[in-house]
């Protein structure tokens, strides 16, 4: 049973005729992409707002019109997969380096749908590193001041090559410290001039589609608490 899939094309049932899509990045979201390329050619009217080179690809392989996200008044429902999600849906993202796009789609959305297997679902954030987005420039200071927030930052590196992200920066994969208050963490790497963003994203998930391995792999369906 292809788990990714199960999750990733329930999503579908949230995307109405004339809406504007925030389509995320990666390899559960994929599926919702793909599905949602049948629908469009079966007469689907949506617009893609795509958060990354990857899934602008694939939103054109398939079919799916894109807009300018500088060119719409809004955007209905952003739908993305997640590294790691919390008993509150609170998310780490950014495993495939497309968190900066990724966050800024789920802030403007009306709805932020996060699709995402079991392996996903964790007591607490912080086994999978931080991705955290830095400037190129001045990167060495940058790393000692994540270094002194009790990080343990990693250069992402693909094939011996730094890796670059879509908008031409680097990335630090962050250990965090055990004990970790994630909204004090988030604000003291909003506060280091270098960091461009990072990988937290917590209370933005308004819909979190995963599965329950408990009962036969059924779709679990759990909303904010306050929608
Ligand atoms: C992309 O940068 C990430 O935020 C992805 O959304 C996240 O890594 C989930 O990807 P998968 O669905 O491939 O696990």
């Amino acid at each position: 049973m292809n788990e990714k899939k199960l999750v990733g094309e329930k999503a579908i049932d949230y995307i109405k005729d004339g809406m504007v899509v925030g389509l995320g990045t990666g390899s559960t979201v994929f599926y919702t992409i793909y599905k949602l390329g049948e629908l469009v050619q079966n007469g689907l009217s949506i617009k893609g707002i795509p958060t990354s080179k990857q899934t602008e690809k694939l939103a054109n392989e398939v079919g799916i019109p894109l807009v300018s996200f500088n060119e719409v008044e809004q955007i209905d429902v952003a739908i993305d997969g997640a590294d790691e999600v919390d008993p509150d849906l609170n998310l780490i993202k950014g495993g495939g380096g497309a968190l900066l796009r990724e966050k800024i789609i789920a802030n403007a959305a009306n709805t932020f749908i996060v699709v995402a297997d079991p392996d996903k679902n964790v007591t607490k954030l912080g086994a999978f590193p931080l991705p955290v987005e830095v400037l190129p420039f001045g990167i060495e200071f940058t790393n000692k001041k994540l270094i002194e927030l009790g990080l343990k930052p990693h250069l992402r590196q693909v094939q011996g090559n730094q890796f670059q992200t879509d908008n031409g920066n680097y990335i630090f994969d962050c250990r965090l410290p055990v004990i970790t208050n994630l909204k004090e963490l988030e604000r003291e790497l909003n506060l280091i001039p270098g960091v461009i963003e990072n990988g937290l994203f917590l209370g933005m998930t308004d819909i979190y589609i995963t599965l329950d391995r408990d009962k036969d792999n059924s779709i679990v369906v759990r909303h904010r608490k306050n929608v």
